[in-house]
């Protein structure tokens, strides 16, 4: 037998179809057929590389290397991968790998922009670790222009109003009709940019992520499209 050979409902809780009960509704309701032949037995073995298996049409594989994700993400869903009140980015994501992907970092349900998702921990954790200073930019549409003394000081780093203190961030005006400027840090504490703007006065009305590292969000990714990451941008964002 061979070495990649497995029981059909193993392999689709392997690739994340479902759990083994789920599997099992699944070939009782005949939606699982494997080299054009019908299943109707959770037991039944298939190759997992070799086999041509469906489910309700869709054909479904083990993934082993990391996934890796840009989205453009869309005002109203949440930044979860799963929410009992809320639409998720995941609900966004119509690919068969979506259960093995999670978002990197977290935008609030009104933010729109760069988020990456992935099934890689490792470089969820360095993007996102404060340690590793990664620049993250936003466009930012306030209420009203800041004065310059207002705006030095967030570029400085100020105080929050939980006491914590921000690391110095960069402040460049904005050429986009939309939004008042654009600031770039390198943290992501919670609700970050609009506690920052908070403590000057000032309220974001707008907030779109730009930029991650070197990686540019694509113009050409509409609001709630997303793509897979090239093999080079994944290096440049390592
Ligand atoms: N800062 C915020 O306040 N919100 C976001 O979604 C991201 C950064």
């Amino acid at each position: 037998m061979s070495e990649n050979s497995m029981r059909i409902d193993k392999f689709l809780a392997n690739a994340n179809v479902g759990s083994r009960s789920d599997v099992k509704k699944l070939i009782k309701k005949k939606l699982v057929i494997v080299n054009e032949t019908l299943v109707s037995d959770a037991s039944y073995k298939v190759d997992a590389l070799k086999d041509d298996i469906r489910v309700n049409g869709e054909v479904i594989t083990l993934r082993t290397s990391p996934s890796y994700y840009v989205m453009n993400k869309r005002s109203g869903v949440v930044t979860a991968k799963k929410d009992h009140l809320h639409k998720t980015v995941m609900d966004d994501l119509h690919i068969d790998i979506r259960e093995q992907l999670f978002p990197v970092g977290r935008l609030d349900k009104d933010t729109e922009g760069l988020l990456l998702l992935t099934s890689d921990g490792d470089f969820a954790h360095r993007l996102t670790s404060p340690k590793h200073d990664v620049e993250k930019e936003y466009a930012v549409g306030l209420d009203a222009l800041p004065l310059e003394g207002e705006l030095l000081r967030i570029e400085e780093g100020l105080e929050l109003k939980d006491g914590s203190r921000t690391k110095p961030a960069k402040i460049t005006l904005s050429e986009h009709p939309d939004y008042t400027l654009h600031i770039t840090i390198t943290e992501g504490k919670y609700h970050q940019v609009k506690r920052m703007f908070g403590a000057i006065g000032r309220k974001v009305e707008r907030l779109k992520r730009v930029r991650i590292g070197a990686l540019q969000l694509d113009e050409h990714l509409a609001t709630g499209e997303y793509r897979e990451l090239t093999t080079e941008e994944v290096e440049q964002l390592q």
